[in-house]
Order: structure tokens, then C-alpha cells, then sequence
């Protein structure tokens, strides 16, 4: 099957209950390791790349990596979506590419550092739902603001700033009416990258009633959460037994995601956990094995690495086992549903 629109597995993770998680990638291996969990688990799949990746990869690298996926695994739906798109002609170029899912985080200017004002983001936000709805594709808003590369904060957010930068259920609710989005991404007090909390967070620094309080405002909206990594100490560990200097961190526990996820979380930003899962694999083999030279002997533990973070993180989102039950539709089905 093509590439599916995000809205599609989205809507049946919402009438089932359960959430998807949005693995990032930036090369061969990490679309490879989140495919072969994805049969070892029967999931659907939500694969996506930032502005960063795309540069990285270059788009027709990224575009024919994302068909190879498709061509080997006919009977797992996949969806590929532009993360953190920063203006309305990143997301159009993504279309363009083939991207079946675009976020336009209007939450920031398109510097991706600066706050923007509310009415900055409706106006860039419903410009791309209105065309990429015309073709099908599905859009993720950002409301309120998180912490990391988003705001320049590399080390996460105080205590105060992240309340600052909540997402207010009530504005919520109007975004949602202003720019008719599929998806929205909240803040909750998260940030990305591996330095979000530096002790386990409490409801003091995230802040899961606010994912409940736009859930009861708005109960057929899917709702994101970005920097989703819960940052395993045992991947910490790896690492810095192995030359590495990660000082000590706390992500966000699997628990409140699952709570999210009861909430009206329908997807789970991952980038980090996967990045210490492959790192964590190649300081093992260069310390063991210093003589090494050969990238499939490192690149190859990397995989497995961040295949096991992505099978684990599939099973207990319970997206496992339902790639054979998501209705498919083309995004070409999707144009009418829109209508
Ligand atoms: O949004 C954050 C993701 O982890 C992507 O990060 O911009 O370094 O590719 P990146
Ligand atoms: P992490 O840095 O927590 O993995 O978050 C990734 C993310 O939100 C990508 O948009
Ligand atoms: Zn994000």
C-alpha cells in the first residue's frame, strides 16, 4: 500500500483506545529498526523528520528510503510526516516530497526560537490545513510552547518557565475551531532532548491535568505530545561506562504517557530515547573493541539498539497487533472526507 495519510491511523488508535508513537529518523538504519519492529509487532507506523533530518538526509535519500519501506512491508501501514515544520512552504515542500502528514508548529516564528502570538499561528496554521487538506494530508498545530531546541533552553525548562509555557485548555478550544486541525500538539511542561527534568517529575513540572483539561474540552481531537522521551537510566548508564559524560537525567515516565494516552494522546514524539539506544550500542563496541573499523559492526548493534526502544515503546502504547485493522484510506480518499 502507498504511504497513508496520519489521520487515518490516528482515528483508529482513538476508537481503540490506544496511542502511536512518531519515531524520528535521519538515516537508513533508524527506518530499518523502526520497520522490523513494526512486523515483529504487527503496528502501524508514524515515521517523521525534522527540518534538521531532511537537511541531513536530503530529501530524495529520505523519499526513497521511505518507498524501500513501503515496498518491503506491503501490509504495514505507514505514515510519513514533517516534523516541527516551521513555515507554510516547509510544509508545502514536504507535501511536494511525498509526506503524507505535515505539523505546522506556529507556536514559534519561522526562526523556531521566538514565541508567536496566537494570531500569527492561526494564520500560518490554516493556510497549510486548507491546502494540504485539498490533497488529503493530514496537519498537527502546536498550542504553547516546550522547552529544548524549541526555545533554545538545551538544558530544559525551570520549574517557572515551563508553567509559562503551558498550553491554556480554553485557547485549546478555540485553536482547534480557528484552523480545523487534525492534531494538536500540547505543552504539558516537556522538553526535548535528554535534559528535561532533573529529578523524576512530579505533577508539579508535568503537567498531565492539562492534557485531561483539553480532553474534556475536546474530546475528538488528537492530541500530541512532543519530547516523549522517557530517557532510560539504564541507557544513561550504558553510555557513561563506556566513555560517555551524560550528567545524570530524568525523562518522561512510560506511566504518564500511558495516563496521556488514556486522556486523548493519540501520538508520542520520540527522537532522544533512540538516539541513546544507538549511542549507547556503538560506545560499547568501539570500548570493547577498539580495533574496530567496519560501520556494519557498530552501525548493526546501533539497529538492534533502537529496534528494542521501538518495540517496547509499540507494545506498551498498544498500538502493537493493529496494523492488520486500520481501514486504510489514500490521500487521495482523504480529499472527500475533508469536502
Ligand atoms: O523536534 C525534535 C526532534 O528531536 C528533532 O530534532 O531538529 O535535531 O532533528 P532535530
Ligand atoms: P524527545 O527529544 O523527547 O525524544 O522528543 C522528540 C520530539 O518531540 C520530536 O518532535
Ligand atoms: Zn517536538
Amino acid at each position: 500500500m502507498p504511504l497513508v495519510p496520519m489521520r487515518v491511523l490516528l482515528d483508529h488508535a482513538a476508537e481503540n483506545d490506544y496511542g502511536l508513537a512518531a519515531f524520528n529518523v535521519n538515516n537508513m538504519e533508524q527506518i530499518q529498526a523502526i520497520m522490523m519492529a513494526a512486523e515483529e509487532t504487527e503496528s502501524p507506523v508514524i515515521v517523521q523528520a525534522s527540518r534538521g533530518a531532511r537537511k541531513y538526509t536530503n530529501d530524495a535519500y529520505l523519499r526513497h528510503l521511505m518507498l524501500a519501506a513501503v515496498e518491503l512491508y506491503p501490509d504495514i501501514p505507514i505514515a510519513m510526516h514533517q516534523d516541527h515544520g516551521n513555515s507554510p512552504e516547509t510544509c508545502f515542500s514536504a507535501i511536494e516530497q511525498g509526506f503524507t502528514s505535515v505539523m505546522m508548529d506556529g507556536s514559534l516564528d519561522a526562526d523556531g526560537k521566538t514565541p508567536a502570538s496566537y494570531e500569527y499561528n492561526v494564520k500560518v496554521t490554516k493556510q497549510v490545513v486548507d491546502e494540504a487538506h485539498s490533497r488529503g494530508v493530514t496537519v498537527e498545530g502546536e498550542l504553547g510552547t516546550l522547552g529544548g531546541i524549541e526555545d533554545g533552553h538545551g538544558a530544559g525548562l525551570s520549574e517557572e518557565e515551563a508553567r509559562e509555557h503551558l498550553t491554556d485548555p480554553q485557547q485549546a478550544e478555540q485553536f482547534c475551531a480557528d484552523t480545523n486541525v487534525d492534531a494538536l500538539a500540547v505543552a504539558i511542561g516537556t522538553s526535548h532532548g535528554a535534559y528535561k527534568f532533573k529529578q523524576k517529575p512530579t505533577g508539579d513540572v508535568l503537567v498531565m491535568s492539562v492534557i485531561e483539561e483539553i480532553h474534556k474540552r475536546l474530546p475528538n481531537t488528537h492530541l500530541v505530545m512532543h519530547g516523549s522521551s522517557s530517557v532510560p537510566q539504564e541507557l544513561q548508564d550504558i553510555i557513561n561506562a563506556h566513555g560517555g559524560e551524560i550528567p545524570q537525567t530524568y525523562g518522561v515516565p512510560v506511566e504518564e504517557i500511558k495516563r496521556g494516552i488514556e486522556h486523548g494522546v493519540r501520538k508520542v514524539n520520540i527522537d532522544t530515547d533512540n538516539r541513546l539506544a544507538m549511542t549507547a550500542a556503538i560506545r560499547k563496541v568501539f570500548a570493547e573493541d577498539p580495533g574496530q573499523y567496519d560501520p556494519r559492526k557498530y552501525l548493526g548493534p546501533a539497529r538492534e539498539g533502537m529496534k528494542k526502544v521501538c518495540l517496547d515503546r509499540m507494545t506498551y502504547f498498544g498500538q502493537a497487533g493493529n496494523a492488520p485493522k486500520v481501514p486504510v484510506k489514500t490521500c487521495k480518499e482523504m480529499i472527500d472526507f475533508y469536502k
